[in-house]
């Protein structure tokens, strides 16, 4: 295997006055680029590897620093850092032409095992690049050291075995640093920002002896590296829970759309209100900003079908910001509709965004919520964290039927609400006590904490009462008892929980 370390040596003189020049130039001035702010966490690397000519703009002040990179454009970087040699082999490839204009790069590369194929006949020139792919290639470039495998991000497990040196030989030498949530994020699409930002760590690996200016260059990069916000508007609360529920999962940001005139509670006139905006094609104002929102590269988008389609607010929202480039993962809550139309809005809108297959969650399947968000996040490539594998069921959603009402809570994570879940699917006979609760009583004691504090209830509860053997769902207030215990808490409609006759039997699942 042939070591390109020599290329390094080659190119550190000019690399080390290119830093130089670059930090003064991006700080004081522009980057060049219109899309490059000269202080954003890549606007150095960017500069460098512009003035180096190792990656050029996309256009004539455009360097697209989010926009993808393919193989055959990583295999032409690094064959203009070794000065175009000439190719020996010819093309096994059937997807890499004589004539293309990454003929000779790929040759060079695959003959220098710094790519390969995918197989005899595969090297995939337009395929992506991702961010573990990269740390392989440089790994190799660098003549595949013998190291470690192990690292201490919190998604090691997901690294592919064959690039498990390459991330630990790249993370070990600063080439590469962790997203939040110390995720490396393997199978994340490596964008030109954070390649220019590893081939910049690399060249200039050997001067990278904590000076302060590469210190800087680390620290923004990992403050700046949440790139998924999830961005809802939720005006009862569903898409809201939904949302949560993938912030945990994935770890990025959460973002409220708010309107700056809050929509009608009543249903009645909340439907008048959405359909006049809809006629209107109106565009709804928003009292909440994005701060940052270049930093995002995974935009998600939610919100609760109205007619079919987004709310009109959802359009500000959409308008208001430069999507150009980002990826967008539509998800809706809705009584029965799909998100479809809302999808063919949202693509009409940001005709320059990747919009990815949305999720909807409907009334019908609210409580398998989580579960469906976690199964979309793995069809859109997006991992769900560790940390919430390790922490399933804390927030079971129950479905409480009962005449023609539907209602949700969310189940407590204890020994009480565990035990009365066990025997799901239920129905149970209920009656007023005290004009504050309507209770049942239970054939079977449900399994109790032995030391238990006292408990307040809060209208919207759901407890097991311990001397009765009953459970108790509150509407009104009631005093603290040590003998109640929280099973479930309703998302909402206590105040229809109130108003049910004696007898009327309510199903749970
Ligand atoms: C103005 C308005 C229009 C609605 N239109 C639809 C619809 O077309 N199809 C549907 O299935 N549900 C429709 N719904 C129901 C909501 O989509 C559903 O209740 C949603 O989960 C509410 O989400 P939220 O709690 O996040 O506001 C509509 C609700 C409202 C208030």
């Amino acid at each position: 295997m042939k070591s390109l370390s020599w290329l390094k040596t080659g190119l550190a003189a000019a690399a080390m006055t290119a830093a130089i020049s670059v930090s003064s130039f991006a700080a004081v001035s522009d980057t060049g680029y219109i899309d490059v702010a000269s202080d954003a966490w890549y606007a150095d690397s960017v500069v460098y590897c512009s003035e180096q000519g190792i990656m050029n703009g996309t256009g004539e002040y455009q360097f697209s620093p989010d926009g993808q990179t393919t193989r055959a454009m990583i295999a032409s970087v690094l064959y203009r850092l070794q000065d175009s040699p000439e190719a020996e082999e010819n093309s096994i490839f059937a997807d890499v032409s004589e004539g293309s204009w990454y003929y000779d790069a790929v040759m060079w590369a695959s003959e220098n095992n710094i790519m390969n194929g995918y197989n005899q006949t595969q090297f995939g020139p337009d395929d992506a690049v991702t961010r573990e792919q990269f740390a392989s290639i440089l790994w190799r470039s660098e003549g595949a050291p013998a190291g470690e495998e192990e690292t201490t991000f919190s998604d090691s497990s997901q690294i592919s075995s064959y690039a498990k040196q390459a991330v630990a030989w790249a993370r070990e030498n600063g080439i590469i640093s962790g997203k939040e949530g110390n995720r490396f994020d393997p199978n994340g699409v490596a964008t030109r920002a954070e390649i220019s930002s590893m081939i910049y760590r690399w060249l200039n690996q050997s001067e990278n002896t904590n000076t302060s200016d590469e210190n800087e260059m680390e620290e923004d990069v990992s403050e700046n590296n949440t790139d998924i916000l999830i961005a809802y508007f939720s005006r009862t609360g569903n898409t809201e829970s939904v949302a949560e529920a993938l912030a945990d999962m994935t770890g990025g940001d959460l973002f409220e759309i708010t309107p700056v005139e809050d929509y009608p509670t009543d249903y009645n006139a909340c439907l008048e209100q959405a359909q006049r905006e809809l006629n209107d094609n109106a565009r709804p104002a928003i009292s909440s900003t994005v701060e940052n929102m270049e930093q995002y590269e995974v935009v998600m988008v939610g919100f609760p079908i109205w007619y079919g389609d987004t709310p009109m607010i959802i359009q500000t929202f959409l308008e208001s910001y430069d999507f150009d480039g980002k990826t967008i993962a539509p998800f809706s809550t809705s009584g029965s509709s799909g998100i479809g139309g809302a999808v063919n809005s949202i693509e009409e809108l940001c005709p320059e965004s990747e919009v990815l297959e949305g999720l909807s969650v409907t009334s019908s399947n609210i409580n398998r919520a989580e579960e469906m968000a976690s199964e979309w996040l793995s069809e859109i490539g997006l991992n769900v964290s560790e940390e919430s594998n390790e922490a399933p069921n804390q927030s079971q959603q129950i479905e409480i039927a009962f005449g023609d009402t539907v209602l949700y809570a969310l189940a407590e994570n204890n020994v009480t609400a565990n035990d009365f879940l066990s025997d799901f699917p239920v129905s149970m006979e209920f009656e007023d006590y005290n004009n504050t609760e309507k209770i049942s009583y239970l054939s079977e004691e449900l399994q109790v904490e032995e030391n238990r504090t006292a408990y307040q209830p809060q209208i919207g509860d759901l407890c097991y009462y311990v001397p009765w053997g009953n459970l108790c769902f509150f509407y009104g207030n009631a005093n603290a008892s040590s003998d109640l215990v929280p099973v479930a808490h309703l998302l909402s409609g206590a105040e229809q929980i109130g108003q049910i006759e004696n007898g009327t039997v309510i199903s749970m699942r």
